[in-house]
């Protein structure tokens, strides 16, 4: 697991938009409700890597056997004075190829450990109603907070519901 600055994002933005266009061909709603050329993905990526860049994001890499990107989630800060203390979790992903091996729980608990060191006290997220990444985050500690239906755009082109979740973390602090 290695957590990727803006420059290193740039570079490999390539294997990044490989993993995010089959993340999306797999039918998962993570923002793109249709096929995702690879263009697009690596523009997207593009704006990932000038976001962290500036401190707005952090990411994180999972890498196969070979080097190559298996999986990546990140961390979105909030830029409001009011919300040092929380930040969102987002775009947990795995290569279709690397699922059901553990390697999307590693991610969420490296996200979760380093925003814990960082000082952060919540984390938040939305995920697609009854999708596999509902068990895995109830599974992990996370309380669920609420559905709001019809949210995004689906694959298939219809409207489906984001259940909210949350997960307060236990900060260690010096001597405690
Ligand atoms: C969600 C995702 C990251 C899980 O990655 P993964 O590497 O397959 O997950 P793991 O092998 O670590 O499995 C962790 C847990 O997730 C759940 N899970 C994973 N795949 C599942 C499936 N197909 N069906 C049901 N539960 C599943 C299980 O609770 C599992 O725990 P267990 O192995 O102890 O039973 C992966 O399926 C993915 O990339 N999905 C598409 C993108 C997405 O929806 N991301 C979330 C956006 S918020």
């Amino acid at each position: 697991m290695e957590r990727w600055d803006g420059g290193r994002i740039r570079e490999r933005a390539g294997e990044l938009a490989e993993l995010l266009a089959d993340t999306v061909a797999g039918g998962a709603s993570v923002g793109f409700p249709g096929p995702l050329g690879h263009a697009e993905a690596v523009a997207w990526w593009r704006e990932r890597a000038a976001a962290t860049a500036e401190g707005r994001l952090a990411v994180w890499a999972a890498l196969d056997g070979t080097g190559r990107v298996a999986g990546t989630v990140s961390l979105a800060h909030p830029d409001k004075p009011n919300s040092r203390h929380r930040a969102e979790l987002v775009k947990l992903m795995v290569h279709r190829s690397a699922r059901g091996r553990g390697l999307g729980r590693r991610l969420l608990t490296t996200a979760e450990e380093a925003a814990a060191a960082a000082g952060i006290t919540l984390l938040h997220l939305d995920t697609e109603t009854d999708s596999p990444a509902e068990r895995l985050y109830r599974s992990a500690g996370w309380t669920r907070a609420g559905v709001i239906p019809d949210y995004a755009l689906s694959p298939a082109g219809e409207l489906r519901p984001t259940t909210l979740y949350f997960k307060r973390l236990d900060v260690r602090r010096p001597g405690g």
